[in-house]
C-alpha cells in the first residue's frame, strides 16, 4: 500500500514544550486508522499540523501521488488538495434544511456572485440526495438541521465534508456524546467511507475503536508508542504502562 499521507520526523515546540517529538507515520490511500493516546499525547496537534493550522519546527508532511509538501500550503489550499477535517462540535447551519446544508457544501467555485445567483441544478440535487443517503439522512432532507439529534448533526457534517470529495478525512472523537445506536451507525459510516478514501479517527472510547476493527496508532508524548491491531497494542507493556501505570 503506497502512502497517501507521510509524516516524517515532525517536531513542534510550544513555549519550550515538545508537544510533537520526531513523529513519523504513514496513512494509506484507502485506509481506516484509529489514533489513540492519553490526554496531551499530541493527537489534536497532529491534526493541526496536517491541516496547516500549526507549523512544525522540523520534519516533513507530504500528501498525494506527487507527494506534495503540505508545510508550504495555506489551510485553504490543504483543504482544496483533498484533506477534510471534522471537528468535535458540529458546525451545521441550524436554520437551514439538511438539503440546503449539503447543497452549500458541494464542491464548486463560490464567488459571492455565484452564491447570490445560485440556483440548484438537477445533477446537484441528485448528488445531495446521494450524500444524504450515504450518511443515513435520506429521509430527513426537508428538516431544519437544528431539529436533528446530536448524532444526526454529526452525520450531516460528515456529509458536508464528503461533498468536498476529500481523499483524506480527519475525524476528532466522532462518538463523543452519542447514544449507543448512534455510535453503531457512526462506526458503519466510517468503515464504509474508508472504502473509497483514507479516514483517520482520533477516539478515546476503546469499544468504539474495537468496532472499527482497523490498525491503531498509539501516541504518547508526541511520538508513536505502538502500532498494530487494537489487541496487539493493548498487549504492549509500554502501552499498558501509559494507560494503567499512572496514579
Ligand atoms: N497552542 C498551544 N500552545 C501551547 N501548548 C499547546 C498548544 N496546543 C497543544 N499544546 C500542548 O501540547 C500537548 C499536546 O496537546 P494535544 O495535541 O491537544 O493533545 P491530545 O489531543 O492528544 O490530548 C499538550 O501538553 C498541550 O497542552
Ligand atoms: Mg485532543
Amino acid at each position: 500500500m503506497s502512502a497517501l499521507l507521510e509524516v516524517s520526523g515532525v517536531s513542534v515546540t510550544f513555549d519550550g514544550f515538545r508537544a510533537i517529538n520526531n513523529l513519523s507515520f504513514n496513512i494509506g490511500a484507502r485506509e481506516l486508522r484509529a489514533i489513540i493516546g492519553p490526554n496531551g499525547a499530541g493527537k489534536t496537534t497532529f491534526m493541526d499540523i496536517v491541516t496547516g493550522k500549526t507549523r512544525p519546527d522540523q520534519g516533513s508532511v507530504t500528501f498525494g501521488d506527487r507527494s506534495i509538501s503540505l508545510l508550504k500550503l495555506s489551510e485553504a489550499r490543504i483543504a482544496q488538495a483533498g484533506i477534510g477535517r471534522k471537528f468535535q462540535r458540529p458546525t451545521v447551519f441550524e436554520d437551514q434544511t439538511v438539503f440546503d446544508n449539503l447543497m452549500m457544501a458541494l464542491k464548486k467555485p463560490r464567488s459571492p456572485f455565484a452564491v447570490l445567483f445560485f440556483r440548484p441544478s438537477r445533477p446537484d440535487a441528485v448528488r445531495v440526495q446521494a450524500l444524504a443517503e450515504e450518511v443515513g439522512l435520506g429521509q430527513h432532507l426537508a428538516r431544519k438541521s437544528g431539529e436533528l439529534s446530536h448524532g444526526q448533526k454529526q452525520w450531516l457534517e460528515i456529509g458536508m465534508l464528503l461533498a468536498q470529495e476529500p481523499r483524506l478525512l480527519l475525524v476528532d472523537e466522532p462518538a463523543a456524546g452519542m447514544t449507543l445506536a448512534e455510535r453503531e451507525h457512526t462506526t458503519a459510516l466510517l468503515v464504509e467511507m474508508a472504502k473509497t478514501r483514507a479516514v483517520v479517527v482520533v477516539e478515546h472510547d476503546m469499544e468504539f475503536v474495537r468496532r472499527l476493527d482497523c490498525k491503531v496508532t498509539v501516541l504518547h508524548e508526541g511520538a508513536v508508542l505502538a502500532e498494530g491491531s487494537l489487541d496487539h497494542v493493548t498487549r504492549n507493556p509500554a502501552v499498558i504502562e501509559v494507560y494503567l501505570g499512572r496514579g
